[in-house]
């Protein structure tokens, strides 16, 4: 069983000297003003909710994009700042990017070109050419830094996701003696759907920088390799998943991302979750006998529409539930700045006034819809006092709030509403599995959630949370590391 210890301890055994550097756009925490004081956030990001763990087990150095607008005051002269604030354990290394780096990388390469053609959900993809040489820039920008805090001695450097895909070649075309790997938190899609990406070969070249590669699934690493194998000049290994490239070799690999179990199992019977659910439902009312949740980032890849489609067909299907269920939704915006997210946004809005204006009832409201990002405390509350969660993403790499939910209910009550589409689908089957696409379905699973004999529900909890205890993500950290430390970093380093 890994736990945070262990995982420190074999840090500490296995890496001692060695310095360990991670790459992500998105920093673990963030400084803003509000009103005249300096407040410190968490950002809600999946990616970074599974990393801040590892770092502090590993007191390494975290390189990301200074995004905040109180983030220059908290860093020293060499743009660095020592967090959690409240008890240090690891190095924060800020980046900073102009607007126009920002607009170009992220808004637009990253999240208006490889998102969407990562997820295939029929939103296409925009390729500018302005947003790639952006990216190409802002990847150097990192590579800088990440070669400055590597200094001349051993170091793995471990890069996460699709922002990032050129920086693996430019680390080791500048600096050979690393050991660079790189994690894609989000699908591959296959080589079909690969074709249409513009600048195919720079992208892949770039990418087969790295000795280690991972996707979250056997699935993603073999669209991969297929992509490979039709795009450019490679050996790949489909027994092996290996692929080598001018001389070298990227292992593909598998490796499921998780949760820290404990830490959220512990929060959920806190009394601060306990007070936090007291409040909730007085916000609820008593007429919300039963309560289902979702909670996300505001993105057209979680199927919040068809969510929200199901909860109509629910009331007209369903008649009990009319003036007694509630559902929560909490939609933390994301990307407004690209229109796809604006769309979005606005169908989200008006499907929920259409729904509660249909529906709504004297003290009662069929839909709660919460645009903001809630803390931990009160996402735990929400878990804790549902009859249900749905998570209806069209398709997602993983998806690590199926997880936290199940982590959530130590109770062992609660059922879990899952699209079949997820990387988590393939170890959660015990959830009410659906096709979000088919919003009948996810009506019909919130039924059954709800009419589930009671043992039942308890043993699918049970097995779950046996599960995702055992396959934390501490479990993840080691199983990448282990894998790295197989590479020899050459003589002499
Ligand atoms: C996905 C990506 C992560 C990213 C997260 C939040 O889960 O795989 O890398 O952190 O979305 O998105 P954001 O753009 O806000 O960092």
């Amino acid at each position: 069983m890994w736990t945070r210890n262990a995982l420190q301890e074999f840090i500490s055994a296995k890496m001692a000297g060695i310095k360990f550097i991670v790459v992500a756009n998105r920093e673990p925490f963030i400084h803003t003003y509000k009103d005249d004081r300096v407040e410190v956030l968490k950002p809600a990001s999946g990616m970074a909710t599974a990393i801040d763990p590892i770092m502090d087990a590993s007191g390494g150095t975290w390189i990301a994009h200074g995004s905040g607008d109180a983030d220059r005051e908290a860093v020293d002269e060499f743009d660095r700042v020592r967090v959690p604030p409240e008890n240090p354990t690891y190095t924060l290394r800020r980046v900073w990017l102009t607007k126009e780096q920002e607009e170009g990388f992220y808004y637009g390469m990253a999240n208006d070109g490889l998102w969407p053609l990562c997820h295939v959900t029929f939103t296409a993809p925009t390729f500018r050419p302005k947003d790639w040489e952006q990216y190409e820039a802002v990847n150097r920008v990192y590579a800088d830094a990440v070669l400055q805090e590597a200094g001349d001695g051993p170091a793995f450097v471990f890069i996460q996701d699709y922002h990032f895909a050129l920086l693996p070649r430019m680390l080791k075309n500048a600096n050979p003696k690393l050991i660079v790997a790189q994690f894609w938190h989000i699908p591959w899609p296959n080589k079909e759907v690969f074709r249409v990406f513009p600048w195919k070969e720079q992208l892949l070249d770039g990418m087969l920088g790295n000795d280690l590669l991972g996707f979250h699934l056997r699935y993603h690493c073999q669209n991969f390799l297929d992509t490979v194998d039709r795009q450019i000049e490679a050996r790949v290994d489909n027994e092996r998943f290996d692929i080598v490239r001018g001389g070298r070799t990227t292992c593909v690999r598998p490796f499921p991302i998780s949760i820290d179990f404990d830490e959220v199992n512990a929060l959920a019977q806190s009394d601060e979750v306990r007070a936090a659910t007291a409040k909730w439902k007085r916000v609820l009312g008593k007429r919300a006998e039963f309560v289902g949740v979702g909670i996300e980032r505001l993105d057209y890849s979680k199927g919040i529409p068809s969510r929200l489609r199901a909860l109509d067909d629910l009331f007209e299907r369903y008649p009990q539930y009319r003036g007694k269920l509630t559902f929560v939704q909490v939609a933390v915006p994301s990307r407004q700045q690209v229109p796809a997210y604006a769309r979005l946004a606005q169908e989200v809005e008006q499907l929920a006034r259409e729904i509660n204006f249909k529906w709504k009832d004297r003290g009662w409201h069929p839909l709660l819809l919460i645009e903001e990002h809630l803390g931990p405390v009160d996402m735990g509350a929400l878990h804790r006092l549902s009859h249900y969660c749905v998570v209806s993403s069209l398709h997602d790499g993983m998806n690590l709030v199926a997880k936290e939910y199940i982590a959530g209910r130590p109770d062992e009550g609660g059922a879990l509403i899952l699209s079949r589409f997820t990387g988590s689908a393939r170890e959660l089957a015990d959830a009410l599995q659906v096709n979000p696409f088919a919003y009948h379905e996810i009506a019909d699973a919130m039924h059954q959630a709800l009419v589930m004999p009671a043992e039942e529900r308890q043993r699918r909890m049970r097995k779950m949370r046996e599960h995702v205890a055992r396959h934390n993500v501490y479990r993840w950290g080691a199983k990448v590391l282990s894998e790295l430390l197989k590479f020899e970093f050459p003589e002499n380093t």
